[in-house]
């Protein structure tokens, strides 16, 4: 069997789990790649006691790695955009393959990085990058290259959707929550990343890239985080017979290209509503298969490894093919992705979940469903709570039709200058995802 010698730098929760599963595999995995893949240089700070490397070639300076001649294959696992694009750009220089799990470098730098890959004539592959151990990349590019890929939509950050369901099913409150996802290791370096949205954006981005063929583009993603979620919307979307999930969407139509990440109300009943804790689903609406759903574990030590090593033995099987024969990182070659008209998000339609206070006194809600009437917004569900004797105010609810934002927000403007209305309406948008 030919040796094939893999660098891995970065040693932390995903590192260790690459070369634990290495091990513990090694002869299926050499069986798969037809090659003795070992990990022959690891570049690392430190130490992790998670993993056994034993005698093997430790670097602290991890661009040692890269320049290392006898490496075929460098995994980067150190996160971060900067030292990050450094280590690959070199590693590609060197004529080295790139394994990588970075989704903010692929959905930051990734046009820049494919095209010096390409020059180079060697393979960048980030399986691990999107939904962890779920093979969302692959199936989008592989399985699924015979269709036109209509939508998908995506939990695909593991921190949010862990947060919202103890907050859905415990009532915990938020920052407590927030706290055992960074203890458990779910959370990213700077959890602002999971909880505002950023993270799961960036996997949007590449998701949105392999399966429209359109060049990779983070700028165009309307992106809203979970921090502004309240618990008493959690309650009321439940009695509507909703869930609250964060979702990255996608989709294209003869309009152009949609791409959002936001909390959403989803039916009860769909089977993304029952994708909990940090569990992650991509839903995929394609014209030949239909919906499909890929579910599993979307962040963690082996799960990520998992789609590491799947990258690993691909591009061990393929070494020694010609460059043209490899499927290509974003499932066409470079020159064939071609930009689509980026919808804005006003002009972008969906159902939307509404909550307001408003003085119980009569007519004030015929002012507020008169506003919605005249700019066409139908009422498709409408809750009005009692309050407790001595409080003026209630809660009313509203799910509308489809339609822009552009239309919901002069009438969400119009309700908030209501004399009976207090304070501002809390916004959700709402999907039934069917297709
Ligand atoms: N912080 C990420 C998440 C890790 O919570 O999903 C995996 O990308």
């Amino acid at each position: 069997m030919k040796p094939v010698n893999i660098g891995i730098c970065g040693l932390g929760t995903v590192g260790s789990g690459v070369y634990n599963i290495l091990q513990r595999n090694a002869k299926q995995i050499n069986s798969r790649a037809n090659a003795a893949i070992c990990v022959t240089h690891v570049g690392s700070r430190r130490d992790n006691p998670a993993c056994d490397i034993g005698e093997t070639r430790v670097s602290r300076d991890i661009f040692e790695v890269a320049k290392d001649p006898t490496i075929d294959i460098v995994v980067e696992l150190i996160g971060g955009t900067s030292v990050a694009f450094d280590l690959v750009m070199m590693s590609i220089k060197h004529g080295k393959h790139v394994v990588t799990a970075n989704k903010a470098l692929i959905a930051e730098n990734g046009a820049e990085i494919f095209a010096a890959a390409e020059q180079q004539g060697v393979i960048v592959a980030f399986e691990a990058a999107v939904a962890g151990g779920i093979p969302i990349i692959k199936a989008l590019r592989e399985g699924l290259a015979g269709n036109q890929i209509n939508w998908l939509a995506g939990i695909i950050n593991g921190t949010s959707n862990f947060i919202l369901t103890e907050m859905a099913s415990k009532g915990r409150a938020f920052p407590d929550v927030l706290a055992e996802a960074q203890a458990k290791g779910y959370a990213e370096a700077d959890p602002t990343f999971d909880i505002e949205g950023i993270d799961a954006a960036h996997k949007l981005a590449i998701l949105a890239s392999v399966a429209f063929s359109i060049p990779l583009n983070i700028e165009s993603i309307f992106v809203q985080g979970i921090t502004q979620l309240e618990q008493l919307d959690i309650g009321y979307a439940r009695e509507l017979g909703y869930a609250i999930k964060h979702l990255g969407i996608a989709r294209q139509s003869g309009e152009g290209v949609e791409l959002r990440v936001h909390p959403t109300l989803v039916p009860a009943a769909s089977l993304i509503a029952g994708v909990n804790d940090v569990l992650n689903a991509v839903m995929v609406d394609a014209d030949a298969l239909g919906s499909s759903l890929y579910y599993g574990r979307g962040a963690g030590s082996e799960p990520t490894a998992s789609s590491v090593l799947a990258d690993i033995i691909d591009i061990s099987r393929v070494l020694e093919n010609p460059p043209a024969t490899w499927v290509p990182a974003l499932g066409c070659p470079l020159e064939v992705l071609t930009a689509q008209k980026m919808i804005p998000v006003a002009d972008i339609e969906t159902c939307y979940y509404l909550r307001f206070s408003m003085l119980d006194t009569p007519g004030a809600l015929s002012n507020a469903t008169k506003i919605m009437a005249d700019a066409g917004i139908s009422i498709e569900a409408i809750i009005q709570k009692e309050q407790p004797a001595g409080i003026d105010y209630v809660n009313v609810i509203l799910v509308t039709n489809r339609l822009p934002e552009r239309c919901l927000n002069a009438a969400v403007s119009e309700i908030e200058d209501l004399s009976t209305v207090q304070g501002s309406v809390t916004t959700l948008r709402l999907e039934h995802l069917d297709q």
